[in-house]
């Protein structure tokens, strides 16, 4: 019996572009990867690794699933095999006694570890104000160069690591860790000789707090220009940074309607000082559908305040796009003349950062922004391409009101008729809708053929439902929210289910409700590789469509329903009265 916490230390500790890229030669595409498929012959490659997802995908033969549905089918092993398999690669022991099973990832317990992360803390932030010869010149690089006052610094429990190769190691060894167990926190690094050295040297120490108040993990600055400006404690057992975010333990409190986030450290222990201690910050990675979640937990609203510089910009977007999908209320701030909030409230203080949360632009308005800063509108071809992107910006608008309201909003900006862009809006949607169709279309037809369709055999009996009952699957699998929709208010049901596969989906989806975390209770516990495979195809579709909001799911469930009630009173469709003549024909009825 593997217990679930193996499973989820495995899932944890296993990235997915590095254990698949030992196998497969990737390419980035975008923020995915892509290469041959291993399980099926090809020349282009179909076959796609999704690292926000954890997931992998073939276009080609429908394989799909996690980090062990990829091991099982690899190296052809059982379940059980397959998570042994991988724990052993990430270095996790898993130690059985009797009934009980524990993991252990290297020799060091979290609660050790933990432990630990407090005893550094308290080192770092003692040596801020200690005797060493460079101590003082990090206290005047926190006070003078970056403004803070002795309040703060002791508020965010900030800290310096001395210019030496030992000094952290011996008081931690007097503390009774080990040299070993050091390297584990991320405060030692251990060379080929064999000998040790201390990890963050002569640098200013930021710790990271968890919302349970742990220490778990430090950044840590340079205090002048050289590189990495920035060294962060890696992922350990109690560690990891996509599933964190700085200040949150404080920002949580606050009582804010909303969060703002930023991606820098000193861009939140800056506003906090100025009173914004609703701000909180990524840890030096592009935001994740993780912290996405995390932050829903707090709140309805996030602000999001990036760096002016177009690598801000680009990552705004992509923030805009995940805070969006969990169903918060985003909006995005510029901060003009300065680059990045933490400079911008030390020329304009708390007020002028208070005027530029007011002028907080919608996703649509910041988009339109974006668009319009690359035209020179006053260009005739010029303005002609802004116009065009716009129009399809608003097409991609799921609510006819809501579009009304940006057709406005563009008509005036670029004085043109809000009844020929309403025009123009529509006939891109039937467009792009039309396409959308004729491909569904074209899938159901092909599935109707019902190639021998293993995982689901019910489906050639009824493709039109089995699609709608995928689709709806799909978004209860990406999105924790939607599943809390759905359960708690009782909109879907067993019952709601043609065919018995996707009914057996659909109750796994109900035990991930019932989980009530994130992503637990591996799929691969349920299902066979094949099945799996299946089940990704319903979440990688979602993934690729660009609007999965609630409105979106609410009308899949009707849709899903009308479907049901339609078979149930006409007994058999037409499609299916094809796909059943099919199937007989099949089996030479
Ligand atoms: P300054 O304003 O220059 O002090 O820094 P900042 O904290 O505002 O950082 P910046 O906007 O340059 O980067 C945002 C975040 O990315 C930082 O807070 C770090 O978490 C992370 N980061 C920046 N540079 C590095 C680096 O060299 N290595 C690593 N691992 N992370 C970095
Ligand atoms: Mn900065």
């Amino acid at each position: 019996m593997i217990s679930k916490e193996t499973v989820d230390e495995v899932l944890l500790r296993t990235d997915v572009e590095s254990l698949i890229g030992g196998y497969v030669s990737l390419k980035r595409a975008g923020s995915n990867l892509k290469g041959l498929c291993p399980f099926h012959s090809e020349k282009t490659p179909s076959f796609t690794v999704y690292p926000a997802d954890n997931s992998f995908y073939c276009f080609g033969c429908g394989v799909g699933g996690n980090t062990i549905t990829f091991i099982r089918q690899i190296e052809h092993l059982d379940y059980p095999d397959a998570v042994e398999f991988l724990a052993k690669r990430a270095g996790i022991t898993v130690i059985r006694d009797g009934e009980n099973e524990y993991v252990r990832t290297g020799s060091i317990s979290k609660e050790r570890l933990l432990k630990m992360n407090v005893d550094a803390a308290k080192f770092f932030h003692a040596m801020l104000f200690g005797t060493h010869p460079k101590a003082k010149a990090a206290l005047e690089y926190f006070t003078v160069t970056r403004g803070l006052s002795i309040a703060t610094i002791k508020h965010f429990g900030l800290g310096y690591a001395p210019d030496s190769y030992d000094s952290m190691m011996k008081y931690m060894l007097s503390k009774g860790y080990t040299r070993d167990e050091l390297v584990e926190g991320f405060f030692a690094v251990k060379t080929e000789k064999g000998t040790y050295f201390d990890n963050f040297r002569n640098r200013v120490m930021f710790p990271i707090i968890d919302v349970s108040g742990n220490v778990i993990a430090f950044g840590g600055r340079v205090m002048d220009d050289s590189k990495p400006k920035y060294r962060n404690t890696m992922d350990t057992p109690v560690f990891k940074k996509s599933r964190n975010l700085f200040a949150l333990n404080f920002a949580r409190t606050t009582g804010a309607e909303s969060l703002i986030l930023c991606e820098g450290y000193m861009d939140v222990i800056a506003l906090h000082a100025a009173g914004f201690t609703n701000a909180v910050a990524t840890l030096g990675t592009a935001i994740t559908a993780e912290q996405a979640r995390l932050m829903s937990r707090y709140t309805k609203k996030v602000i999001i305040c990036y760096d002016a510089d177009e690598a801000g910009q680009k990552a705004a977007q992509r923030a805009l796009k995940m805070l969006g999908e969990v169903g918060l209320d985003v909006s995005v701030i510029r901060v003009p003349g300065a680059k990045d909030p933490d400079e911008y409230i030390r020329a304009y203080g708390k007020d002028g950062f208070a005027r530029v949360i007011t002028e907080s632009k919608s996703k649509f308005e910041y988009n339109m922004d974006t668009i319009l800063s690359k035209y020179n509108i006053e260009v005739p071809q010029e303005r002609i391409n802004a116009l065009t992107e716009l129009v399809n910006l608003i097409s991609d608008v799921y609510s006819r009101a809501e579009q009304d309201v940006y057709i406005q909003a563009v008509a005036k900006k670029l004085n043109v008729e809000p009844q020929s862009l309403r025009a123009d809006v529509d006939k891109l949607a039937r467009k792009k809708a039309g396409a959308f169709r004729k491909n569904e279309s074209e899938k159901t037809r092909r599935e109707a053929a019902g190639y021998a369709d293993r995982v689901n055999p019910d489906y050639a009996r009824a493709p039109a439902i089995a699609g709608k009952e995928e689709n709806v699957l799909g978004l209860l699998l990406l999105y924790p929210e939607h599943r809390k929709k759905v359960f708690a208010e009782g909109l879907v049901s067993e019952s709601d289910f043609f065919t018995d596969f996707n009914r057996r989906v659909f109750e796994y989806v109900r035990v991930l409700y019932n989980d009530n975390e994130a992503d637990s209770t591996d799929v691969n516990s349920y299902f066979t590789p094949e099945e799996v495979g299946r089940i990704t195809k319903m979440k990688i579709r979602r993934m690729n469509l660009t609007d999965n909001s609630e409105t979106v799911l609410l009308e899949s469930i009707e849709l899903l329903k009308d479907a049901v009630k339609k078979r149930e009173t006409e007994s058999v469709s037409t499609l299916d009265d094809l796909a059943n003549l099919i199937l007989k024909l099949q089996n030479n009825e």
